[in-house]
């Protein structure tokens, strides 16, 4: 019998996640042409922006002129991060569609990610989401440090779960499980995905692992057994959480996708396509760094 999921869905948080915490500067027109390419790959979401304070995090200062300029094509979603009611604004100005609001498990990455305490997040993303809804946009969320926190460790898995049930309970379509400095390792992800499961259904989950000691993989092969779909990525694996000291890039896509077509799962990705795409960004994230230009996230 296989274990393993027929059809996986991969969600691209590279434009995002990726570009938050390069230190290169990326100009306009080139994170279009990299989503426009993205966008071509046979992807199914592609996380564009985040519509967060400009002066937090320079590198998506351009959210507005990025979403505008991108050929959006059918049947390919494009949620952008929004934190609040100004970023929401932000977004429905420019008719996005999906929004991503952000949470996490530990105090203190709260207070240093998002500037409040975890229940004081709750509180306003309730709002947030219910506002969002009436809008007619849909909602996904996240939760950091779901397997370790920089600042405070260990996590406890019960945690993450009530926080999971909340953002649903809200009105989240999806639950992204972020390990944000990439600490866990597979058995660690699993368990906590399955003490989630027992709270949240698993298919209104998604596991999101940054690679810094090259567990992505391992871990998300884990998780696969224990039933998850939908997992993000990011091409090239770019990208860190510049509030989470010592978070490194996300696995890469290109990666995810060879494994995932090695072992039979459809993901209706094209591998080449998606490479060409990794390296459009990386060739230009190469220029910007030969050329001086950097402007590194605070930590
Ligand atoms: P705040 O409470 O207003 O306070 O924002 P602040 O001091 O952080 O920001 C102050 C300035 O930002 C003010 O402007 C605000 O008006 C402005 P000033 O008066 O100085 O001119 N501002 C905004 N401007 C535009 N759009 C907005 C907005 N909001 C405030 N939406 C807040 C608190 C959390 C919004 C802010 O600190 C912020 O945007 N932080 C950035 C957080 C962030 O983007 N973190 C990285 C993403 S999360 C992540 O990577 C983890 C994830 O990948 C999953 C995982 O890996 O675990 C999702
Ligand atoms: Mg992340």
């Amino acid at each position: 019998m296989n274990r393993y999921p027929q059809q996986v869905r991969i969600v691209e948080v590279g434009p995002r996640d990726g570009l938050q915490n390069e230190p290169g500067e990326i100009d306009v027109a080139t994170k279009i042409e990299f989503i426009n390419r993205l966008s071509q790959t046979g992807l199914q979401a592609i996380e564009v922006t985040s519509f967060v304070s400009p002066g937090r995090v320079p590198q998506l200062a351009d959210a507005e002129q990025v979403w505008r300029g991108i050929q959006r094509q059918e049947g390919v979603e494009y949620p952008v991060l929004v934190p609040n009611m100004k970023g929401l604004e932000r977004a429905l100005a420019v008719g996005v569609q999906q929004i991503a609001v952000f949470g996490a498990v530990s105090e203190t990455f709260s207070q240093r990610n998002i500037h409040c305490s975890i229940s004081e997040s709750l509180q306003h993303y309730y709002q947030l989401i219910t506002q969002a809804k009436a809008e007619g946009i849909t909602v996904r969320a996240y939760i950091s440090c779901v397997l370790g926190c920089p600042y405070e460790g260990a996590m406890d898995s019960a945690k993450v779960a009530e926080l999971a049930r909340h953002f649903i309970d809200a009105g989240c379509y999806e639950v992204s499980l972020g390990d944000t400095i990439g600490c866990g390792t597979p058995l660690q992800a699993r368990k906590m995905l399955e003490r989630v499961a027992q709270q949240v259904p698993m298919q209104q989950l998604a596991v999101h692992f940054h690679d810094t000691r090259g567990q992505a993989l391992a871990n998300i092969l884990s998780c696969l057994e224990s039933g998850v779909t939908v997992i993000d990525a990011s091409v090239s694996g770019l990208g860190g959480c510049p509030f989470a000291k010592g978070a490194s890039g996300n696995v890469a896509t290109e990666d995810l996708v060879y494994m995932l077509h090695g072992m039979e799962i459809e993901t209706g990705i094209d591998l080449a396509k998606l490479v060409a795409a990794g390296n459009l960004i990386s060739s230009a994230l190469d220029r910007s760094n030969d050329s001086g230009v950097s402007r590194a996230g605070e930590c």
